[in-house]
């Protein structure tokens, strides 16, 4: 028993960490960093708390017994980031590949279960070889009950997992069940099934990195949130992401401190472009809205026609959602759908405010979209949107056609306060499509259809290319000069701090997945 102490006494004094988040920053900048070191950097300087540190494994098949190792492959405990506490676990890969037995579950279930008692946030750093082979159903039994524990914990404490090596077979579905999943770049992978079960089962030849590597998972599925250079870098992605966010669903996130002063942006009067169909960056709205520099954006390389991601108003977090028409005009396809109804339930869930933005000329068309099932995809926003009680402003700053208008937050589906821009066009679809039809005996009549055309397009551009029909019938609350906008969306939200709403009793509702 004394060697066992002295030998723990020697792991912890070459585990402490002096000189803290400095050292290893400047130390690792392009590398890979150890489940301690991860953990170092990530919480406040001698912040840390272990437990289960002298835990090993009860396996005694393939001659496990004679393989111990204090901790079992996993850093466990609490901590605080910024002063405020959060429970964490980090895998170690040095130890049967960062593997997952029995007990090592156990340990991760144990702060998982504290941080839901206690109302904090839980964050994993996963680093795993995935189920721990020599146990069996032991370790499947182990992820089992992470999953469940994963679920129970969704929406009540936030829930961030970082991807920091392998993360492989079923291991991929306690990350993907949690909020936010950060991949490191070059050095992280999830797949459900490896490169060689997919050659035997498939025969495609295909890497770990182009199967399910940081760059696939932010660019084609969707399965990142956010991806980052070095571990390092994720470690302050996950820093930035978590002070956005509230410590449980019973508290409102942090304010910061504010003062009035650079409410006026004459920089947001020339954005939009005098051509409707000339694209511009919605990025500059948002920057000129927000608190400066404020703006981190989720899912940036996925579904791009749609942003999300989190800001400050006024020193208070909210989330954006916002058409970009700088890809595919700014439509809403089934991935942007469904990416802005995964960051609206969040968002809701955790009581944080949206602020949507519109320009939006509908959903788009095609076998395509169709056979995706734009329909059930596109149905999700509406359906999370229209489900979604906290604070909820719209600006349309140009297009607010068809469908589209009705799902982005519109007044009919229970937004708060709705502003429109003057150049916005709320209709049922533009001025070109919608004369084609409704005029269409009239142009084929005509002696020059093209002028026709065209006197008939001015004609309901005139009519209908403008928020102002929208406004008479109170569907837009007050049409805005773009200059204003930051000013009204910070009163527009201080007003709205108090909202309440009381909702039918159900068990819960019946998204369409
Ligand atoms: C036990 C494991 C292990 C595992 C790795 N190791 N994975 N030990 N169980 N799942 C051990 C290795 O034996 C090795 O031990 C050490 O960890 C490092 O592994 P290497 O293979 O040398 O490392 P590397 O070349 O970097 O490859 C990493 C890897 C590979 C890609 C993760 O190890 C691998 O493919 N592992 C198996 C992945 C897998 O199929 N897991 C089961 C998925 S099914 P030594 O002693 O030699 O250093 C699953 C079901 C869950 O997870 C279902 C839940 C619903």
């Amino acid at each position: 028993m004394k060697k066992k102490i002295e030998d723990l006494q020697e792991r912890l004094k070459a585990a402490h960490l002096g000189g803290g988040q400095k050292r290893i920053a400047r130390q690792h900048e392009q590398k890979k960093l150890t489940a301690r070191e991860r953990i170092a950097y990530l919480l406040d300087d001698e912040s840390f708390e272990e437990m289960g540190v002298l835990v090993t494994h009860r396996t005694t098949d393939f001659g496990m017994e004679d393989q111990q190792f204090y901790g079992d492959g996993v850093v466990t405990g609490y901590g605080t980031i910024n002063g405020r506490l959060v429970y964490v676990y980090a895998q170690d890969f040095t130890v049967f590949g960062g593997s997952l037995s029995e007990t090592h579950a156990e340990k991760i279930c144990k702060v998982m279960d504290l941080a839901v008692k206690v109302g904090a946030p839980i964050i994993g750093l996963n680093d795993s070889g995935g189920a721990r082979i020599q146990e069996g159903v032991r370790s499947l039994g182990g992820y089992a009950d992470i999953f469940y524990r994963n679920v129970q914990a969704s929406g009540v404490v936030p829930q961030l997992s970082a991807i920091m090596g392998p993360c492989a077979g079923g291991a991929v579905y306690s990350p993907a069940i949690t909020d936010f999943i950060l991949m490191v770049e070059e050095s992280s992978y999830m797949f459900v099934t490896g490169p060689n079960v997919v050659k035997t089962v498939t025969n495609e030849t295909v890497s770990s990195e182009e199967l399910g590597g940081a760059s696939t998972h932010a660019v084609k599925s969707g399965v990142a949130h956010c991806t980052s250079p070095n571990d390092v870098a994720c470690l302050d992605d996950l820093k930035t992401l978590l002070s956005y966010l509230p410590q449980n669903n019973t508290e409102k996130p942090p304010v910061r401190d504010y003062t009035l002063g650079d409410e006026l942006r004459s920089e947001l009067q020339d954005i939009i472009p005098d051509n409707p169909n000339k694209p511009y960056d919605m990025h500059a709205v948002i920057q000129g809205l927000i608190d400066m520099d404020s703006f981190f954006e989720i899912q940036k390389d996925f579904a791009e026609n749609i942003i999300t991601g989190f800001a400050r108003m006024g020193g208070e977090s909210i989330g954006i959602i916002a058409n970009q028409p700088l890809f595919l005009a700014g439509v809403l396809d089934s991935d942007s759908s469904r990416k802005a109804a995964r960051f609206t339930r969040f968002c809701d869930s955790f009581n944080i405010p949206l602020l949507v933005l519109v320009d939006v000329p509908g959903f788009l068309p095609g076998t395509d979209q169709e056979w995706s099932g734009i329909i059930i995809h596109g149905a999700k926003l509406l359906y999370a949107l229209s489900e979604a009680t906290v604070p909820r402003i719209t600006l349309i700053t140009r297009k607010a056609y068809g469908g589209a208008y009705d799902v982005m937050n519109s007044k009919h589906i229970g937004a708060d306060l709705n502003f429109a821009w003057p150049s916005a066009e709320i209709a049922v679809m533009g001025a070109k499509g919608a004369s084609e039809i409704i005029f269409r005996k009239e142009i084929k009549a005509a002696a020059d259809p093209e002028a026709e055309l065209a006197e008939k397009e001015a004609e309901y551009a005139a009519k209908f290319a403008n928020p102002y029909r929208a406004a008479q019938r109170g569907f837009i609350d007050e049409v805005i000069l773009p200059e204003q906008s930051r000013r009204k969306l910070i009163k527009g939200f201080a007003s709205l701090r108090n909202k309440k709403v009381e909702q039918p009793r159900r068990k819960h509702g019946n998204i369409p997945l």
